[in-house]
This record gives structure tokens, C-alpha cells and sequence, in this order.
């Protein structure tokens, strides 16, 4: 799979954009900075816009072209961030270590999907928030990016079983445009989904 992703990465310009998901940005704007993690954080662009907004940032991906890039962001915006290339099944953090887990566009299959989504709980502190934007189903029909397997597309229903540590805030399926580089453009059926925990 990180074949894959390194192909994808190859080009000197960000697949993704350099711009940071816009929900998670907002999301992000409303915290005071701290410690978050970043799984699935591909070519930076959301781990470097935390860092730059002070956050202490630990992100993981399975791509090694993914970190290259991301480092790069990182260097050209002046922050630094600790990104390790580790797989979902595999990473490990401390438990009651952070204060935010976003997870952006990270489409698993269920067997990794779950635990992750677990072991994300696990990973924050009580109080601290999960932030999460995917495509949902209805993706299949459009063509602005995201796995063609229904399997890795995620409902309101499958995210409320897996984050039920989670005091949920906020659960929302909702068509939208999106602009974020060349393999996230156009009409997409999302779901954003934030809660806190207990
Ligand atoms: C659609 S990209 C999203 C990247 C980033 N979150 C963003 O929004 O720009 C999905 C990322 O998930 C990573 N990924 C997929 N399966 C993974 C796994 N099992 N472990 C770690 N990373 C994985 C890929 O390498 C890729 O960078």
C-alpha cells in the first residue's frame, strides 16, 4: 500500500495542496494549542499548519515520499515537526498524551480502521478532542477523489460505534466542493465529526 502512496507523492507539487483541510483548520483555530497527533498525515500540510499555529506536533505515515514532503513543508515554513513512517497497525503513543487526534482523509480498511480509531481515543487525554473529515458512501458517484472501495468510506452510524469514548459534538454528512489540490477537487460527499472525551 505505501507503493501506492509513494507514487502519488512523487511530483514536486502537493497532491493534497499545501493549505490545511479546511474543518480541521477551524476546528484547530478554536483550541488552545498543545500536543496533537496526526495519523495518516501523507504530505504535511495539516501537521505543519498546527505547527505553525503552535501546536506540538506527532504525526505518522506509512509513505516515505509522504514524509520527505512533509519535512520539506515543514523546513519551508520555518516549524518543525515529528513525523516517524509508521503504519496504523504498528504506531504507538503514549495513552492520555494529547490534545487533539485528527484524523483527515485517513480511509482504512475496517480490520485497521477500528483499532486505530481505538487506539485514537486511547491516545488523548480526557478532555481532549478527535477531529475527523472522510467521504462517506454517497463518494462513490463522484469523481473529486477517495477509495473506490465501500468498505473504506465512512457513515455517521460506523463512527459513532468506533469513537464510543467520545462525548460526540459534532456529526455531520454534507456535500460540499472541494479544493484541495488535484486529487481532492470538485462536488464530494463528506462526514465531519469531532468529539470529546470523557
Ligand atoms: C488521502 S491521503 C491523506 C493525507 C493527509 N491526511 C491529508 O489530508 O492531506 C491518505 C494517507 O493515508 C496513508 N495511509 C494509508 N494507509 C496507511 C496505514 N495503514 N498506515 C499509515 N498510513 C497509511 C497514506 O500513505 C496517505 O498518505
Amino acid at each position: 500500500m505505501s507503493e501506492y502512496w509513494n507514487k502519488r507523492y512523487v511530483d514536486s507539487d502537493y497532491a493534497y495542496g499545501e493549505e490545511p483541510n479546511v474543518f480541521f483548520a477551524e476546528q484547530l483555530n478554536s483550541l488552545k494549542a498543545g500536543t496533537i497527533i496526526l495519523p495518516c498525515d501523507g504530505e504535511g500540510r495539516n501537521g505543519v499548519f498546527a505547527a505553525k499555529s503552535g501546536w506540538n506536533v506527532y504525526a505518522f505515515d506509512s509513505s516515505e515520499k509522504g514524509k520527505t514532503k512533509a519535512m520539506k513543508l515543514a523546513e519551508k515554513s520555518g516549524v518543525e515537526i515529528n513525523y516517524i513512517i509508521e503504519d496504523a497497525v504498528s504506531v504507538s503513543y503514549a495513552n492520555d498524551s494529547a490534545d487533539v487526534v485528527a484524523l483527515i482523509y485517513a480511509h482504512l480498511p475496517p480490520d485497521v480502521r477500528k483499532p486505530l480509531h481505538q487506539q485514537s481515543v486511547a491516545w488523548l487525554k480526557p478532555g481532549g478532542r478527535l477531529i475527523l473529515e472522510a467521504f462517506n458512501p454517497t463518494q462513490l458517484h463522484n469523481s473529486s477523489g477517495g477509495p473506490k472501495d465501500i468498505g473504506m468510506l465512512y457513515t455517521e452510524k460506523m463512527l459513532r460505534e468506533d469513537f464510543k469514548g467520545l462525548r460526540i459534538e459534532f456529526a455531520e454528512l454534507l456535500q460540499t466542493s472541494l479544493n484541495e489540490g488535484k486529487y481532492h477537487e470538485g462536488k464530494a460527499d463528506i462526514i465531519r465529526f469531532a468529539g470529546v472525551k470523557i
